[in-house]
């Protein structure tokens, strides 16, 4: 029978990748506790329209790379003739869901929905979980993927606006990538100016796009009509040169975003946190305003063509955009795949892997300790050791290579060893072997 594999730009994560991977988490969500954050968990999918509103119809996310779907109307089928549940269900028939294609607009329409503004003070929250876009998958970029993002907000009056929030967010990246051990990473700083600011600019950037336009490759003479921002970013080779000699948005940010970038910048400095002014770092969602950011790793990293760690930026208009109060923010997002592949890659060009071994093996040398084998374990894994078992069926040789291949040590549980109590204990890393009475085991086998 054909056998079934996975669909197209997913991944199937097995350990002992995983470990990895929840060591990641842990370490992250314990540094968000450290800075004040709670975790948001929202739907996996939402209302097509909240991402059409938020993120923007002309982005590429939205316009091309959604997994949108209307339910099928079974859920009205089961609800009782002309009830309330019945014209919810009739409601939900005609509703168009998408999976989330990232998770702000879902964490702002959360907090529009729970009356978060009205606590009155900064909400800090912080999500782990997957998001989808039906993009080109290669190495670094995924259809399903995961993110950890955190999202910075409240009413004016709590400080959310602060650029003070914006240097902290930033601070706190640069702090969890050193402390995950990411090396080489490199911060890029924009301002892309306020609701007031931006169609100035976007004036002008249309005046100078228009009569060099059709110079342009096909995908941006499309973007310089829908899109124009998104024009700077491109990495189009060929249209570089015309990028470069249009106008920057620095020149048409009104004095208060200049002064808010400004201070953004002498906190960072203040905090010794290094980062790069790159005038054409728009990102690629439309509800960005004031400062954007993005975390890059070098080349050799892991990542090939997708070098973006994470990004993020300020979102101080998109509350009132999802029909929210005022409740100015700011967040990021941390693309979690490329965050591992970048510490498997790097492990890797240090001459060490990204595996833990368990702290021992433990090796019955015959059916009759198995039981014997299976009691131990239990008391060095209730003393917190990482404990695997083999059996007392294999021979010595057996035991030896799974024990190398699984742990740090192998302890030997013969006939002997449950009558004396002492148990003989290898240490591969040092191929050495010694005898420890029961009572010592636990500090023996202990990394
Ligand atoms: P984004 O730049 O679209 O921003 O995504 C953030 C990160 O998610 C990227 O830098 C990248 O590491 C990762 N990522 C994006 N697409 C893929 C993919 N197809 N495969 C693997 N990784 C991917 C956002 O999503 C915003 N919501 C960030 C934000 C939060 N802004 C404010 N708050």
């Amino acid at each position: 029978m054909a056998v079934i594999l996975k669909v197209r730009g997913t991944r199937d994560l097995l350990p002992p990748e995983t470990d990895l991977w929840n060591r990641v988490e842990a370490t992250t969500r314990a540094l968000f506790a450290r800075y004040g954050f709670g975790e948001i968990r929202t739907p996996i999918f939402e209302d097509t329209e909240l991402f059409a509103r938020g993120i923007g119809e002309e982005t590429d996310i939205v316009s091309k790379e959604m997994y949108t779907f209307t339910p099928a109307d079974d859920v009205g089928r089961s609800a009782g003739r002309g009830d309330a549940r019945n014209l919810a269900s009739r409601n939900e028939k005609a509703q168009s869901l998408t999976l989330r294609p990232e998770n702000t607009a879902g964490v702002v329409r959360a907090y529009i929905e729970h009356k978060l503004n009205d606590i009155g003070t900064l909400q800090k929250l912080y999500y782990i979980g997957p998001q989808f876009r039906r993009e080109r998958p290669q190495r670094g970029r995924y259809r399903q993927f995961w993110q950890i993002g955190a999202e910075v907000l409240g009413p004016a009056w709590s400080g959310a606006e602060s650029p003070l929030r914006d240097a902290e967010l930033l601070e706190m990246l640069a702090t969890l990538l050193d402390d995950l051990g990411v090396r080489g990473w490199r911060l890029d700083l924009n301002s892309i100016g306020s609701a007031t600011d931006r169609p100035r600019y976007l004036d002008a950037l249309r005046a100078a796009l228009a009569p060099v336009k059709h110079q342009l490759s096909a995908d941006n003479q499309r973007r310089a009509d829908t899109n124009p921002l998104r024009v700077l970013d491109s990495k189009d080779p060929e249209d570089q040169a015309l990028i470069e000699g249009l106008p920057k948005i620095a020149d048409f940010l009104d004095e208060a975003s200049l002064d808010h970038f400004d201070q953004v910048k002498t906190a960072l400095t203040a905090c010794g946190v290094p980062f790069h002014e790159n005038p054409r770092l728009v990102r690629g969602l439309d509800y960005y305003t004031r400062t954007t950011f993005e975390f890059t790793v070098p080349d050799g990293s892991g990542l090939g063509t997708q070098n973006a760690l994470l990004g993020g930026g300020r979102y101080d208009g998109l509350s009132e955009m999802l029909g929210g109060p005022k409740a100015p923010g700011i967040g990021f997002a941390i693309g979690e795949d490329r965050l591992i592949l970048t510490l498997e890659a790097q492990a890797e060009q240090e001459g060490h892997g990204t595996e833990r071994k368990l702290d021992a093996f433990l090796a019955p040398m015959g059916i009759p300790q198995n039981s014997a084998a299976l009691l131990l374990a239990r008391d060095l894994r209730a003393a917190g050791l990482s404990i695997e078992i083999g059996e007392g069926a294999f021979r010595l040789k057996r035991s030896f290579e799974t024990a190398d291949k699984l742990a740090h040590r192998m302890v030997i549980v013969g006939e002997d060893e449950v009558a004396t109590g002492i148990f003989t204990v290898k240490h591969f890393a040092r191929g050495e072997q010694e005898k420890v009475p029961r009572a010592d085991l636990v500090n023996a086998l202990r990394r």
